[in-house]
């Protein structure tokens, strides 16, 4: 409506022969309250860049032990991830998932065992909390541009695009973003250096359905290693190709995915929220 009253006051302005209707007109637009409209943000799909392939063997965890205090998290824990495996790591609040993803990320240091990286191994480890380590008062650009200085004008520009960063909100400085834009950031940064093995705790926690819906699709093209904790159902189901229970008697390994965990235990992972 506001575009044809427009067209309508351009086309006759200058003939006096319209000059009551053109003024009459101008004058309703004027008492209009004029919003922005939404702006869609498109989410195009991220498509990683080659990565270096890494050995067959991933991550060996032999004899792990974990403590903090008296709280004995893992007691000689013995695991092997390989090459294309895409763990998916259930356990109640508090079971021990993210002490073992910071055990593998190197986070933080086992009491007892080893942790071993296999040979080539590319890490991308995104924390629960990651969203709180962006630098506040860096724009969305320069946070890209110090991690990859490397990249062009363009190429980072494009990588924000992917992440839901079009035209000015590049520009936007971190400490003004929501929970789900930074996340977004540390997603774009983590995914567009190459990593062969992904482990990501909890992802999808701050993000929105569009940027869910990208990161679903990207990662399952994705063609590393994967150790993750979600309580997502599709991201749960799309992206498994092995589960790791957390249980207070120990760990369970199953061979196959989520969907298969489910058909065989009979139960959903806990703390599911969709
Ligand atoms: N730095 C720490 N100091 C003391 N206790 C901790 C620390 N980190 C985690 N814990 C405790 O260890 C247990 C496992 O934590 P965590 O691995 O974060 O569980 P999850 O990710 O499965 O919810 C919890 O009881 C938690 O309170
Ligand atoms: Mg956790």
């Amino acid at each position: 409506m506001l575009a044809k009253e427009i067209r309508f006051i351009e086309r006759f302005k200058a003939q006096a022969s319209h000059a009551a209707q053109v003024q009459s007109r101008v004058k309703k637009l004027d008492k209009i309250e004029k919003l922005e409209p939404p702006r869609r943000r498109r989410t195009l799909t991220f498509a990683f860049p080659p990565m270096p392939r890494s050995g067959e063997d991933v991550v060996k965890l032999a004899g792990v032990g974990k403590a903090y205090g008296s709280k004995v998290i893992y007691d000689n824990l013995d695991l092997m991830i390989r090459r294309k495996e895409r763990w998916a790591v259930m356990g109640v609040n508090g079971a021990g998932k993210s002490t073992l993803l910071k055990l593998v990320a190197g986070e933080i240091a086992a009491d007892a065992g080893t942790v071993t990286l296999g040979a080539s191994v590319r890490l991308g480890y995104f924390a629960q909390h990651a969203m709180e380590l962006l630098d506040p008062d860096k724009t969305v650009y320069e946070t890209l541009e110090e991690a990859f200085p490397l990249a062009s004008v363009g190429t980072l520009k494009s990588l924000g695009g992917c992440f839901g960063f079009s035209g000015g909100d590049i520009d936007k400085i971190c400490r003004v973003l929501s929970g789900g834009e930074k996340a977004r950031v540390v997603m774009a940064r983590l995914l567009f250096d190459r990593p062969n093995l992904l482990v990501l705790d909890e992802p999808t926690n701050h993000l929105d359905l569009a940027t869910k819906e990208m990161l679903l699709t990207s990662l399952r093209d994705f063609e590393g290693t994967m150790l993750f904790v979600s309580h997502d159902r599709r991201f749960l189901s799309a992206l498994s190709n092995r589960v790791l229970e957390l249980v207070p008697e120990g760990i369970h390994a199953y061979g196959g995915g989520y969907l298969e965990y489910v058909a065989r235990s009979g139960h959903e992972a806990p703390g599911l929220r969709a």
